[in-house]
Order: C-alpha cells, then sequence, then structure tokens
C-alpha cells in the first residue's frame, strides 16, 4: 500500500517545531508577493517568477482572493488557482497560501461582489457613533458561514489538485484581522452580547464570570473582539481542515504606539491576546508575527513561547532583513521566514514609497524600504538551504547559538560553547547593511561552525578557566547540498581579522584546550 502523504508541524523538547513533509523537516525561506501580484497569470510570469529566480527562495506565499473563486454565489472557478500551482510546480517552488476571506488587514475588502452588495445579510461592523465600517462583523454568522462554505470547497479542491504532488504546504486563513479605528464593534448585536456576560467557555477558561467589562475592565472591548474573531476563524478553519488537512496559521498586525486597540486591528492574534486565541481556535498551529517594528528580538520571543512554532510570514524589507533570517532560526528554532514584498527585494525602492499607505498601515518607511536587500537576502538563503541538514541535526538541542546585535551601543556578545567561550564583536557596519548577527553551531567539544554578518570572532577560555584555547585550524568555505567544501584556510593576518563582514559568511572552526596545571616531569 503507498504510504500515506503528510505535511505537519511536529514539536521538539524545546517546544520548536519543525515543519515536515512526508517526515522530511522542512525550512521554509520564503518571501511573500504583494497583494495584487498573483491576482494575475500574466503578471505572475512577466514581473515575478524570474525576479525571483536568483533570490534562493523555496517557498512563496501568495494570497488566494475569495472574490476571484466565487464571484458568483455557489459558483466556484479554480483556474487561477491551479495555473498558480502549475506555474509554481515548474519554478521548483513550494506555496503557502493566504486565504483573503472575510478580513484582510481588519477590513472586508476581498470578500466577493455579492457579499458586499448585501448588507442586510451581510451586516458590518459599526463605530461607536453608530458609522458603518468597511469590515464584515465577526458576530455576522451568515457571514461566517458564507466564508467557511467557500474555504471548505478551496480546500477540497487543493486536497484534489494537490495532495500527491504537496506543492502547498500551508495556509493562512485571513490576514491581520480585527477591527480597526475603533476599540470594538458597536453594531446592534454586538452591543446585545457586549452587555451579557461573557460566554460559559470563556469562564471556563479565566476561572471567572459576570458581563465583559465586570470580568475584563479596561480590556473588555478588546477582549470582546478577540473571542469574536478567534471564534470566527476556528469556524472556517476547523471546516477547511476536515477538507484537506494541513497546516494552517493566523498573521498578527502588532501593537504599537500608540498602543491602544483600534491603532491596530483589535482582537487580533497579538501577545496579550493568546490566551483567548489559543483556547478558542485549536485548529490554528502556528499564530504568526508580521515583523516590521524594529524590536525583531522581542516579538520573536514573544511568540515563540508555550509551544507556538514561530514563523515569520512578514518581515521587513530593508537589509537586516537579510541577518535577522539567521537570528530566527538560530535562536527560536522557526518554522520560516518571509520578507513582504518579495519580487521587488532586489531593486532600490526608495522613490517608490507611498507614505500615506505606509502610515495606514503603521510600517515606518525604513522597514519598507529595500535597497537592493535581495542581494544579502539571497546569500542568507543560499547557505541556510546548503546548511540545513547540519542545522536539523541540532536543532532543538543546546548546541545552536544565535546572536544578534539589538541596538548602536551593544558592542559583542560572549557565546559559551562546551569546551571555550567566543567572544563575538560587532563590526561598526554604517547604513544600508544586514545587521551584525548570526549563528553558531558546535560539531563536538572541538569543533564549531560560524555563520553570520559584520562581527568578529575571538576563541577564549571558559569564564573563571585558565584553559589555553588554541585554534588547530579555521577554514573559510562553503556547505553544499549538505556537504562542506572547504576555502582558503585562514592564518596569520587573516586569522586575526577573523571575521564576517557585509555580507554572509560559513567559517569552520577546529580548537583544542589544554589547562594551564603544570604536571610534573
Ligand atoms: C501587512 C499586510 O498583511 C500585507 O498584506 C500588506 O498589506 C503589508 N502589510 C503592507 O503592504
Amino acid at each position: 500500500m503507498p504510504m500515506k502523504k503528510t505535511i505537519e508541524i511536529k514539536k521538539d523538547e524545546k517546544g520548536f517545531g519543525t515543519l515536515y513533509v512526508n517526515d522530511e523537516p522542512f525550512l521554509i525561506l520564503g518571501g511573500e508577493l504583494h497583494n495584487s501580484s498573483s491576482s494575475n497569470l500574466q503578471y505572475m510570469e512577466k514581473q515575478v517568477w524570474p525576479r525571483l529566480k536568483e533570490l534562493n527562495l523555496n517557498t512563496v506565499l501568495l494570497p488566494v482572493a475569495w472574490e476571484n473563486i466565487e464571484k458568483e454565489e455557489g459558483v466556484y472557478d479554480f483556474s487561477l488557482l491551479e495555473e498558480l500551482i502549475f506555474q509554481a510546480r515548474r519554478e521548483k517552488m513550494k506555496l503557502i497560501l493566504l486565504w483573503f476571506g472575510l478580513w484582510k488587514n481588519g477590513e472586508s475588502t476581498y470578500v466577493p461582489g455579492w457579499v458586499k452588495r448585501d448588507g442586510g445579510r451581510f451586516f458590518r461592523a459599526r463605530y461607536k457613533g453608530g458609522e458603518l465600517s468597511q469590515t464584515i462583523s465577526p458576530l455576522c454568522k451568515n457571514a461566517v458561514k458564507a466564508d467557511a462554505r467557500a474555504f471548505t470547497v478551496f480546500m477540497k479542491k487543493l486536497k484534489d489538485i494537490d495532495a500527491e504532488s504537496q506543492t502547498v504546504l500551508m495556509v493562512q486563513v485571513e490576514n491581520e484581522i480585527g477591527f480597526l479605528k475603533s476599540d470594538r464593534d458597536y453594531s446592534k448585536e454586538a452591543e446585545k452580547q457586549f452587555r451579557s456576560n461573557i460566554p460559559e467557555e470563556l469562564e471556563k477558561i479565566y476561572g471567572i464570570s459576570g458581563t465583559w467589562s465586570e470580568v475584563f475592565q479596561s480590556d473588555a472591548a478588546e477582549m470582546f473582539m478577540a473571542w469574536n474573531y478567534a471564534q470566527a476563524v476556528e469556524y472556517i478553519a476547523a471546516a477547511g481542515k476536515r477538507a484537506y488537512e494541513l497546516p494552517m496559521y493566523v498573521n498578527a498586525w502588532l501593537n504599537q504606539f500608540p498602543d491602544r486597540p483600534g491603532n491596530y486591528p483589535s482582537g487580533g492574534p497579538i501577545a496579550r491576546n493568546k490566551k483567548i486565541w489559543r483556547n478558542i481556535a485549536k485548529s490554528i498551529d502556528v499564530f504568526a508575527p508580521d515583523i516590521y517594528l524594529s524590536d525583531f528580538e522581542g516579538v520573536c520571543k514573544e511568540y515563540a513561547t508555550e509551544g507556538n512554532p514561530l514563523f515569520i510570514p512578514e518581515a521587513r524589507r530593508d537589509q537586516v532583513t537579510a541577518s535577522n533570517a539567521f537570528y530566527a532560526f538560530g535562536k527560536y528554532g522557526a518554522i520560516g521566514f518571509s520578507p513582504f514584498g518579495i519580487e521587488g527585494l532586489m531593486e532600490d525602492t526608495r522613490q517608490k514609497q507611498d507614505k500615506e499607505l505606509l502610515e495606514q498601515l503603521q510600517i515606518d518607511v525604513l522597514a519598507f524600504t529595500s535597497i537592493e536587500t535581495g542581494k544579502y537576502l539571497k546569500e542568507t538563503y543560499k547557505i541556510l538551504k546548503n546548511m540545513q541538514k547540519l542545522y536539523f541535526r541540532f536543532k532543538g538541542t543546546e548546541n545552536i547559538h544565535a546572536f544578534m546585535c539589538r541596538n548602536e551601543h551593544e558592542r559583542g556578545t560572549i557565546v559559551s560553547l562546551s569546551g571555550c567561550d567566543l567572544e563575538l564583536t560587532y563590526r561598526p557596519k554604517g547604513n544600508e547593511r544586514p545587521g551584525c548577527a548570526g549563528m553558531i553551531i558546535e560539531e563536538n567539544e572541538s569543533e564549531f561552525w560560524a555563520v553570520g554578518y559584520n562581527t568578529d570572532i575571538r576563541l577564549l577560555p571558559k569564564k573563571s578557566s585558565h584553559d589555553c584555547i588554541t585554534i588547530i585550524c579555521l577554514e573559510e568555505g562553503f556547505f553544499d547540498n549538505g556537504k562542506w567544501s572547504s576555502g582558503r584556510v585562514l592564518n596569520g593576518d587573516e586569522r586575526s581579522m577573523s571575521g564576517f563582514g557585509q555580507y554572509a559568511e560559513v567559517r569552520h572552526y577546529i580548537y583544542c584546550k589544554e589547562t594551564t596545571d603544570e604536571k610534573e616531569g
């Protein structure tokens, strides 16, 4: 009997997740397309696939919009989806599909025309003064059912056309959910429910009962939205999974200054809403942050907890993205990383920024500006792709270390290995370069691999020991499909300057330690 094909996320002892395709670990070296690129096949052929060729990606994240597959109620057209999958196979690329259904960035702009026109059946959320928003209310059962129905048909179709080939690895359910410009929905239905007691399910989770305001006080509005969105997403995702069991995730527009719900989509899967989201949306495998903020580490830390695998479906477009990727994989065992607007990453986009749009989306211009970021990212991805066998051999163990300079005052860090300490000194890197970051993989007590950007490395005895650490051999080189191919042996001047520059590099160290206690004889 042929083996059942599987795509699943398994967790290791450290709680890190790994995506497995037929029991083989898979590292998502991804990039997400601009929102409209995948709506046209010719555009994909001319403007997208050729630009992705040299980036060393293995996965493309692209939207599938409800408005394109169910133009008329109950009549489905999957020709675009099928062709996109064929194109991806031809390009030897995996896909992650983003289901732009009821909600995209807090609004309902991707629903079909027949949904937009029927405000009675598909009622919208309202602001405090009663004005209508562009968001279909998550309390609107008709809308959630209609989305779930379309999503189910879509997942069934996906199973038919792709379960064998496994081009599609995961599905994102909706996009940056939540209600914008208001702390909560004030529609008639929402008003009624907000004045009632919290649902029993929440009473159990929080061990308390009462009205929303009594239980959650000043957070009541946001918790109310989180509950309603999480429930809707669960309904939709569970229906889709029944049709085709693929890993599913939701992505978050992160809260930031001024940190008030409505300034970012209220009720979305941000870190502080995790209790409600994780308890209610049980069919969701990963809660994922879109990271445009500068505190990359802080966000990773908030998300890579309590067994939630780290996946970064949208990341900054400036050069630090190339160094951040090493950190996400090295420190938090990320299952994947994916800068946004990947098809434009080889360009200099300084003159093309739409400042007004970025302001609305709360993305700072720098985070969205590529100054040929692709030329750095392609090096990171090339290295990771070729050294992943080594990486997976040690993932989830104490043998993997990562480092990253968080601000200009930080001069370096010490990484403690089993046989020695590493003094990592961050190089002054100037603007328009990747950050100072990388990863160390300890092969054993006297051998390690180092990879990264803009950092010098010195081997020291372990703190409080008087060992003498001697480098036996230091090589530059590269991995080719898991096999180390050495370049120069670095000694003399090159050894004292040993470290990484502005393009990612790999080094192999063999060293020994001798205790300085004198022996008799
Ligand atoms: C975050 C959204 O999730 C993306 O779809 C996109 O709109 C980017 N912001 C910015 O363009």
